[in-house]
């Protein structure tokens, strides 16, 4: 399974690309918002320091706009993964921006239908919602598991990018059913590598350590 970094914090996607996490990263208006950047400007400084896809999202709602900037986001670089709403415009736009060779990214999918629709519209990601499910008492894990089963049953292409993720179960769970790459902030990354037995066990070897007074260098 694939780890994009979900933010446009330059200093945290270069310190987990550092240490070989970082296989994409995803962006939308309101992490460049948090950033206080220019999309333009902290697009391509991204693209040029992580080697896989790279989202950058269109501000528009009409297709015929969308169209016109993320052709002009996908000038950025090579790596730029375009990407649009899910909506019947959204739609329009992905099927000729990915005809033209461009990464698209549907994003803000929240029921099968809407992913099978991204699919034969070409998307090469399909960005399910899983928090923003769980947040209304609805369960977003079960529509990755829809997704994955539907697009399955056909052969669809379109990799599922399991997006707001919250939790380290959600990453497990994703990874159990199958999706193709998660997106997460970068604390719910390196979330992944604490459990508190860890924590117990290194406290008990490092009273050993000082007790036997063990040294190695
Ligand atoms: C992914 O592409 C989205 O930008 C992101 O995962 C949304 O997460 P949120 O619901 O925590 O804002």
């Amino acid at each position: 399974m694939k780890f994009f970094v979900d933010t446009a914090d330059v200093p945290a996607i270069a310190e987990l690309n550092d240490l070989g996490m970082v296989d994409g990263v995803t962006t939308n208006p309101s992490l460049i918002k948090k950033s206080g950047r220019d999309i333009l400007e902290v697009t391509k400084e991204i693209c040029d320091l992580v080697e896989g896809p790279v989202s950058a999202e269109v501000t528009a709602t009409e297709a015929e706009q969308m169209i016109a900037e993320g052709r002009k986001l996908a000038k950025i670089a090579d790596n730029i993964a375009v990407k649009v709403p899910l909506t019947w415009d959204g739609l329009k736009a992905c099927k000729v921006l990915s005809d033209e060779g461009n990464m698209v990214n549907v994003t803000l999918c929240f029921s099968a239908n809407q992913a099978l629709l991204a699919a034969k519209a070409g998307a090469t990601f399909i960005s399910p919602f899983i928090g923003r499910l769980d947040d209304i008492n609805l369960d977003g894990m079960q529509l990755i598991e829809d997704i994955r089963t539907v697009y399955d049953n056909y052969g669809f292409e379109t990799q599922i990018l399991a997006a707001s993720i919250r939790t380290a179960n959600h990453v497990a769970e994703s990874a159990r059913i199958g999706a193709d790459v998660i997106t997460a902030p970068p604390s719910v990354i390196k979330s992944l590598a604490s459990h508190p037995l860890t924590d117990k066990g290194l406290a008990a070897f490092l009273a050993d350590i000082k007790d036997a007074g063990i040294k190695i260098l």
